[in-house]
C-alpha cells in the first residue's frame, strides 16, 4: 500500500508543472519586431480578464520555464510586464502570457522577433528596419503631433526625449515643441512627411538604457480625420488562378466616416479601367459601403474576365487615401503526381526499348565490339584450335552428304579462311594411321570450343550409332570441365529423347543454332544471320599474325578495319 500512494503523491505534486500552459484558452497571437540592444516591455493585457484577482505569469514557451521575477535579472517580469533590459538577438521566440482566474486559464502568445539595430550612421536603411517603424499621421496646414511610443512598466523612469528626423535631432522652436512624450508640431507642410525617430533614457534600479523607436510620417490634406484606412484584404498576397478562367477579388477597406479618400484598384501605375479601357478585361466593380459605429466599410471589387499570362506576377494595387495593398496572381503549382506518374513511366518504356533493342542487335553489337576492341595478338592459354568439330559419320547418302559438306567445306571456308579461325575436324587433320583414340584425346584438349553438329535421327542417322563410344566419353567429360559447346542442327529434330543426355542438356540450357542456308561453298559468307550466330559463340576472334592482309582482302572477311564497322553495312 505505501508505494502506490507515495507515487500518487508524486504524480499530483508533478502534474501542475507539466500542465502549465496546455490546456489553456489561446488568445490570437501578437507579432512584435524589435530592434536589439534597446529595452523593450509588453504588457500582458487581455480586456475581458481586467478584474482583478488573477494569477499572471510569463513563460518562454519552448522552456516552460517560468521567467523570473527578479528584478536584476536582464529578463523578468514586472507585475503584468515582460521585461527586457535590453533586448538581445537570441531572444527572438514566442513568450506566453498565461492568466488564471476563478473561471479558467488563457494563454496569450507573443511571437517576439529581434533584429540588429539599425544604426543612424550606415548608408543603406534595410528593409527589415520599417518593421518597427510606428506610423503615424499629420494633418497638412493645421497643426499634429507625434506619439513616441514609449510603453514600459512604472518601475522604468523615462526622460531626455530627443526627436530626429531622418537621423538629425530636431531643434525645438519654431515648427516644433516638446511636451512629454509628444512632439508638437505646427502649420504642418507636405515636406514634413518622412523618417522620425524619438530616443528616451531609461532608468531602471540606477542603471541607464536608450530606447529608440522609428516612426514613419506621412501627412494629408485637411479633412482626413487622422487615421489612415485600413486595408483588411487584400494584404499583399497572391492568388492562384488557372490561366484563361474569370477572377473577382474583392478589396476591404474601413475608414473613418469624416475621411474623403479616393479608392481604386491600379496596374501598372494607372487605374485599370483606365488601362483596360479597350478591351475591358480587367474592371473596377462599383464601391459599395456599409456604415458601422463609427466607421465606415468600403468593398470595391476588380473583375478579370479572363486571366491571360501578362496578368501572372504583376501587382494589382487596391489603394484608399495613403494606404495601399495589392495582389498578385501566379500559376497553380502544376500537379506533382501527374509528373511522377509520367516520369516513372518514360523511365520504364527507356528501359523495356533499350533491352528490345539490346536484344534484337545483340550479336551485332558483340561481334562489332570484338572486331573494334580486341586485339589481333593469339590468346595465350595453351591451345592450338580454336575449336573441335565433333560429327556423326554417316556411310550413306543423302544427310550424311550435306553434313560432310557443312564440316569439310563450309565450316573451313567461313570461320578458317573469312574469319581466320583454326578448327580441328576429325576426318581431315589427324596424321593418317594414328589410333582414333589418341587422336580425340590429345587434340580436344588443345580447343576453346567444341562444335556439335547434330542430325534428325528420322534419316536413319543414329547420333549414337554414328559416333564413337570414345568420342561421347570424351565430350561428355568436356562438358563436365566447363568447355563450351556449339550446337549446330543440321534441320529441325523433332525428339531429342533418344540423344544423349548431355545433348539434351546443352540444348536445354543454350539452344542450337540451326542450319540455314544452301550448300553452295561459294555463297557462304561470314555475315548472314546464321554464320554471325556462330562466330557470336566461337572465342573472341583472333587473327593468324601471318594472313590479315589477305583476310581483309576477301569480301565476306569478319575482320574490321580500323573504322570499319562490321554490322553488315560497311564492308571493305
Ligand atoms: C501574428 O502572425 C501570425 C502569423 O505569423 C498571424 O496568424 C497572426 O494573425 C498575427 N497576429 C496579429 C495580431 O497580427
Ligand atoms: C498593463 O496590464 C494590466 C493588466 O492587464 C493593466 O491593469 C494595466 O493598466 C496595464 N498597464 C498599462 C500601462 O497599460
Ligand atoms: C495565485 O497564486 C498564489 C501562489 O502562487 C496563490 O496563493 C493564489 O491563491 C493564486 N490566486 C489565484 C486567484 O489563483
Ligand atoms: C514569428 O514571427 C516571425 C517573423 O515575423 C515569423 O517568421 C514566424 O513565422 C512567426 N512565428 C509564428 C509561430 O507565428
Ligand atoms: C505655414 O507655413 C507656410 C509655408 O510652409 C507659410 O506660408 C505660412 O505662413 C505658415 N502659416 C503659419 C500660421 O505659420
Ligand atoms: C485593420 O483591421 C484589422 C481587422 O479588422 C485589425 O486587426 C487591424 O488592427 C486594423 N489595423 C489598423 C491600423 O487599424
Ligand atoms: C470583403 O467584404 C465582403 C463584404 O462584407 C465579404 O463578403 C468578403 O468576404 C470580404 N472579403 C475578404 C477577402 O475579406
Ligand atoms: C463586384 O462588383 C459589382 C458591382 O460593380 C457587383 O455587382 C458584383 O456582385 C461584385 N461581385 C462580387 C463577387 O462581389
Ligand atoms: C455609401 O453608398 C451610398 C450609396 O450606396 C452613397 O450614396 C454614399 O455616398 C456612400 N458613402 C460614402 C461615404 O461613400
Ligand atoms: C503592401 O504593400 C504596400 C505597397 O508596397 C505597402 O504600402 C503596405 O504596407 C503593404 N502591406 C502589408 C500588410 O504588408
Amino acid at each position: 500500500m505505501g508505494m502506490p500512494s507515495l507515487l500518487l503523491c508524486g504524480v499530483s505534486i508533478a502534474l501542475p508543472l507539466f500542465v502549465t500552459a496546455d490546456e489553456c484558452k489561446e488568445i490570437e497571437m501578437y507579432n512584435e519586431t524589435i530592434s536589439e540592444s534597446q529595452p523593450f516591455a509588453f504588457n500582458c493585457t487581455y480586456t475581458l480578464l481586467t478584474n482583478m484577482a488573477v494569477n499572471l505569469t510569463w513563460y518562454k514557451t519552448f522552456s516552460k520555464i517560468p521567467v523570473t521575477k527578479n528584478r536584476q535579472s536582464r529578463i523578468h517580469q514586472d507585475q503584468t510586464w515582460i521585461l527586457f533590459l535590453p533586448l538581445a538577438q537570441e531572444d527572438s521566440e514566442i513568450y506566453q502570457c498565461v492568466i488564471r482566474n476563478t473561471d479558467g486559464c488563457y494563454s496569450l502568445p507573443v511571437n517576439l522577433t529581434v533584429y540588429k539595430k539599425h544604426s543612424c550612421g550606415s548608408s543603406i536603411r534595410s528593409p527589415m528596419n520599417s518593421l518597427d517603424d510606428y506610423q503615424q499621421i499629420l494633418p497638412i496646414g493645421k497643426s499634429g503631433s507625434l506619439n513616441c511610443p514609449l510603453y514600459f512598466p512604472e518601475s522604468c523612469i523615462l526622460d531626455s526625449i530627443k526627436w530626429y528626423k531622418d537621423c538629425e535631432e530636431i531643434k525645438m522652436g519654431k515648427q516644433f515643441a516638446p511636451s512629454g512624450t509628444k512632439l508638437l508640431v505646427d502649420n504642418v507642410s507636405a515636406e514634413d512627411h518622412g523618417n522620425y525617430a524619438c530616443t528616451a533614457r531609461l532608468t531602471h534600479i540606477g542603471r541607464q538604457f536608450t530606447v529608440r523607436k522609428s516612426i514613419s510620417v506621412n501627412t494629408k490634406e485637411v479633412g482626413y480625420g487622422g487615421r489612415i484606412p485600413n486595408i483588411t484584404y487584400p494584404k499583399n498576397n497572391s492568388i492562384e488562378v488557372q490561366l484563361g478562367s474569370t477572377l473577382i477579388v474583392d478589396c476591404n477597406i474601413t475608414d473613418v466616416k469624416e475621411n474623403s479618400n479616393l479608392r481604386c484598384w491600379r496596374a501598372h501605375g494607372t487605374l485599370v479601367d483606365e488601362y483596360y479601357k479597350d478591351s475591358k478585361r480587367i474592371r473596377e466593380g462599383i464601391e459599395t459601403n456599409v456604415s458601422l459605429k463609427d466607421n465606415i466599410f468600403y468593398t470595391m471589387n476588380i473583375t478579370f474576365s479572363e486571366v491571360k499570362m501578362e496578368d501572372y506576377g504583376l501587382p494589382f494595387m487596391c489603394h484608399a487615401g495613403v494606404s495601399a495593398a495589392y495582389i498578385i496572381l501566379t500559376l497553380p503549382a502544376p500537379d506533382f503526381r501527374a509528373y511522377l506518374i509520367g516520369g516513372v513511366f518514360a523511365l520504364l518504356l527507356l528501359v523495356l526499348s533499350i533491352l528490345c533493342i539490346y536484344n534484337s542487335f545483340k550479336i551485332d553489337i558483340i561481334l562489332w565490339y570484338r572486331s573494334a576492341f580486341y586485339s589481333t595478338q593469339t590468346i595465350d592459354d595453351e591451345k592450338v584450335y580454336d575449336a573441335y568439330v565433333l560429327y556423326p559419320k554417316c556411310p550413306r547418302e543423302s544427310q550424311g552428304h550435306d553434313v560432310d559438306t557443312l564440316v569439310l567445306k563450309l565450316l573451313p571456308e567461313v570461320l578458317e579462311k573469312q574469319c581466320g579461325y583454326k578448327l580441328f575436324i576429325f576426318g581431315r587433320d589427324e596424321f593418317p594411321g594414328q589410333a582414333v583414340a589418341n587422336v580425340i584425346d590429345e587434340n580436344i584438349k588443345l580447343c576453346r570450343r567444341l562444335i556439335v553438329i547434330v542430325a534428325p535421327e528420322s534419316s536413319g542417322f543414329s547420333l549414337l550409332k554414328n559416333m564413337s563410344e570414345e568420342q561421347i566419353a570424351v565430350y561428355n567429360a568436356l562438358i563436365q570441365d566447363g568447355m563450351k559447346v556449339i550446337l549446330i542442327e543440321l534441320e529441325k529434330i523433332k525428339d531429342y529423347s533418344t540423344m544423349p543426355e548431355s545433348i539434351q542438356y546443352i540444348r536445354q540450357k543454350h539452344g542450337a543454332i540451326r542450319w540455314s542456308g544452301d550448300f553452295a561453298e561459294q555463297s557462304q559468307c561470314a555475315k548472314t544471320k546464321f554464320w554471325k550466330n556462330v562466330r557470336y559463340r566461337m572465342p573472341p576472334r583472333r587473327y593468324p599474325p601471318s594472313s590479315p592482309v589477305q583476310l581483309l582482302k576477301h569480301p565476306c572477311s569478319c575482320m574490321a578495319g580500323k573504322w570499319d564497322v562490321d554490322m553488315g553495312f560497311v564492308t571493305r
